[in-house]
């Protein structure tokens, strides 16, 4: 896979419906309106807890995104039987735990070198292609490599919660960038990236995926709230 893209996470769309146990909104209706808007693909996080994206997103999200379709997820036997069958065109493997509010770091691929590396195979003798989600860690690059993984994505959570202070982290994104483009890995970056901080990673050439969530569903509350309240009051006080 070649050129820049955005990869759009939907998870929060779900997190609106669950609130609700309803069917709207619709992270699959939100995924055709990220693709329209020029989304290079979607992304969703099936948890094993289903705090949000369910099953069903997943299945339908595989039918209507023609363009790159990535699921991330544990690497358990659970979901590895759910990505074959569904065959998105990523899946990236991320550590969960339940009790976390989001993924809190990136994956020990170097503790669990021969279990992550299975997983690896198992998608890539399917013909996924497989990234692991790794902090930026020199250390942790090489041993996605030895995993036999295609992609890594990089933990730019500290980054983005460094704030003003994030000298430091842009750099260890930066020098781990490298590093794995030298290596032949394809690189994303992802986590806690919002308006005002993607542009010092965007600068970065080796970065080639920027996953996004949170931000953009945030910020089409903002833009998009006055709007709704205007239709909703428009009907309740007509004159
Ligand atoms: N990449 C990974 C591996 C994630 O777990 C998440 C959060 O679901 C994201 C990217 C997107 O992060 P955010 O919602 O903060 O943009």
């Amino acid at each position: 896979m070649t050129g820049r893209r955005l990869v759009v996470n939907v998870d929060h769309v779900a997190t609106v419906r669950q609130a609700r146990g309803g069917v709207e909104p619709d992270p699959v209706a939100a995924a055709v309106q990220a693709l329209a808007a020029g989304a290079d693909g979607i992304v969703v996080h099936l948890r094993e807890d289903r705090r949000h994206i369910q099953d069903r997103d997943v299945r339908l999200l595989r039918q209507v995104v023609h363009r790159l379709f990535c699921l991330e997820m544990a690497a358990t036997g659970e979901m590895l039987e759910i990505a074959l069958q569904v065959r998105p065109d990523s899946v990236t493997l991320v550590p969960e735990r339940r009790e976390e509010l989001t993924t809190e770091g990136g994956l020990d691929v170097l503790a669990g070198l021969e279990e992550i590396g299975g997983a690896v195979r198992s998608l890539e003798d399917s013909g996924i292609r497989s990234c692991l989600f790794i902090d930026p860690d020199l250390d942790q690059v090489e041993a996605s490599l030895r995993s036999g993984a295609r992609a890594v994505e990089l933990h730019s959570g500290e980054y983005a919660r460094a704030g003003s202070d994030r000298g430091g982290s842009r750099r260890a994104l930066e020098q781990a960038a490298k590093r794995a483009a030298k290596l032949g890995l394809e690189v994303g970056v992802g986590h806690g990236l919002d308006y005002r901080n993607v542009s010092e990673i965007a600068a970065l050439p080796e970065i080639e995926e920027f996953s996004i969530g949170h931000a953009i569903v945030a910020h089409s509350l903002t833009v998009g709230f006055g709007r709704a309240v205007r239709e909703m009051r428009q009907i309740v006080c007509p004159h």
